[in-house]
């Protein structure tokens, strides 16, 4: 019984953790936005995985192995692909020469797998004005839900 409600509560924790990232960067800068799948033994030709910008704009595809050239031209210049970790499930890439328009909801769709990850990416202008308050808001909700499983497990 313990045990149960212990895995449920470090399930719902752990999801929550790995479910959505959040990535800061600057504008002018670059950052490494995550995603890895949990399955390390595929094919490299077996390998699909699509990474799109606020649902829409095309990142970059990695089709049997290979990055597809059929992706935005503003991402075409600015997004690198790592594929000698592709066959570790490593399949993160890097976004350089940042803008305010970088900012949003990223997402790595790794077909083979279907498994699916977001990277939320927050842009940190000169201007002064901080978007950051998002990152804050996070952590102290990681907090509640470490407490609340602390709890629970002293109470039962
Ligand atoms: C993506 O969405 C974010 C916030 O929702 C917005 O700030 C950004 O300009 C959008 N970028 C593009 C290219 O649509």
């Amino acid at each position: 019984m313990m045990i149960t409600s212990f895995i449920c509560v470090f399930a719902v924790l752990i999801n929550k953790v790995s479910l959505q990232e959040t990535v800061e960067g600057v504008i002018g800068g670059s950052v490494l936005l995550p995603c890895s799948s949990t399955e390390h033994d595929q094919k490299l030709q077996d390998i699909t995985v699509h990474w799109r910008h606020n649902g829409s704009k095309i990142v970059c595809d990695i089709i049997g192995g290979r990055h597809s050239e059929s992706r935005d031209p503003d991402y075409k210049s600015r997004a690198e692909t790592f594929p000698e970790e592709y066959a570790r499930g490593n399949f993160f890439i890097r976004l350089s020469g940042l803008t305010h328009t970088d900012a949003g909801e990223f997402i790595c769709l790794i077909s083979h797998s279907s498994e699916q990850k977001t990277v939320r990416l927050i842009i940190n202008g000169k201007q002064g004005r901080k978007i950051g308050s998002d990152v804050v808001t996070s952590s102290p909700l990681l907090w509640v839900y470490i407490v609340l499983s602390v709890v629970s497990i002293v109470l039962i």
